[in-house]
């Protein structure tokens, strides 16, 4: 059986220490990150909201979530059919998302009102749409825009080959933050020395004359010491709070990391809270990933695990952002 080391294409990063590094701070200019953002802040959303991870919409309890300042339940029909729709009873106002789902309705903890996908005199059912792997709702008040009637979706692999895993995290700051953030990839190996080595944007494309309007990466994957996983990643943003980190060469060719920035609410404070739910999709043709992929189950906290702990750092990140532009 061959070592791991031998069947991945491992590479030893040239030896440096973290202060030693090549700056990237002047290629990171205000105006290129706050270009791309600008740009990605025009894109239509339709109103779509990414509320959940799929998987946390179910058909034995209700799920409840505040998304732009509205209070949203979800569940599902025994069938599987999603639905979601205002968070208060529409008898006295008790909070749905504590009542139970019974042969798929609602039925509210107060006073037994059951409420089905069909809806209610007084409340109304919002469009959902469920793509497999995330759950999105349509808030079209919040939201402001043209409807679309399904969400703006990156391009995905193939279902059948792939393993995803969905991580939440929530910060003060809004969507703009999260996503002005990761249109930073220069921060990546100064910032998260502990996931990436020898970081380098590769092209920095705006869009214009119908080319691609994206940032492109060469990375490694930090494994363990010096022994990194290089691959090529574009980073693009398909709608104003979606932005999409795609392996274009390297170990996982089609694997896509999404990161949506979900408005919550305003805290007690009136500081704006904002969830990042990040899908990673996986794939690989190697062996090594179908042998993961029968590991899903276990494999899952772990890939977790990864995106929160870049993500605590990068939450940190976007609240400065958001704590600099609006004090
Ligand atoms: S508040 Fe829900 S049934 Fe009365
Ligand atoms: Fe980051």
């Amino acid at each position: 059986m061959p070592s791991p080391a031998r069947r991945l294409p491992l590479r030893r990063m040239p030896a440096t220490t973290w202060a030693r590094q090549a700056p990237t701070w002047r290629e990171a200019t205000p105006a290129r990150i706050d270009g791309a953002l600008q740009r990605a802040l025009l894109r239509p959303s339709g109103n779509w909201f990414v509320l959940a991870a799929a998987d946390e919409i179910r058909a034995d309890r209700p799920f409840g979530r505040v998304v732009a300042g509205v209070e949203v339940v979800a569940w599902r029909d025994p069938d599987g059919t999603p639905h979601a729709a205002p968070g208060a009873c529409p008898h006295l106002g008790a909070p749905l998302c504590r009542g139970a789902v019974e042969a798929g309705s609602l039925i509210c903890r107060w006073h037994g009102l059951a409420l089905s996908g069909a809806g209610f005199p007084g409340w109304q059912p919002f469009p959902v749409h469920d793509d497999g792997v995330l759950l999105w709702v349509r808030l079209d008040e919040a939201g402001g825009e043209e409807p679309l009637p399904a969400p703006v979706l990156p391009e995905r692999p193939q279902e059948a080959g792939s393993l995803a895993a969905v991580a939440t995290l929530a910060g003060r700051c809004e969507p703009q933050d999260v996503v002005a953030n990761r249109l930073d990839p220069w921060h990546g190996s100064w910032f998260h020395p502990y996931s990436f080595v020898g970081l380098k944007v590769v092209e920095v494309s705006d869009g214009k004359d119908g080319g691609p309007d994206r940032m492109v990466v060469d990375v490694a994957f930090k494994v363990a010491g010096r022994l990194g996983v290089p691959v090529r990643a574009a980073f693009s943003c398909p709608e104003p709070r979606t932005i999409v980190m795609h392996i274009v060469e390297g170990e996982g060719t089609g694997s896509v990391v999404e990161t949506h920035a979900t408005p919550l609410g305003m805290d007690r404070d009136g500081v704006p809270r904002t969830a990042v739910i990040e899908a990673v999709i996986a794939t690989s043709p190697r062996r090594g990933f179908t042998a993961a992929r029968k590991a899903a189950p276990a494999l899952r906290p772990l890939m977790r695990h990864a995106a929160r702990r870049l993500w605590r750092d990068d939450l940190a990140y976007a609240e400065r952002r958001y704590f600099l532009r609006t004090r």
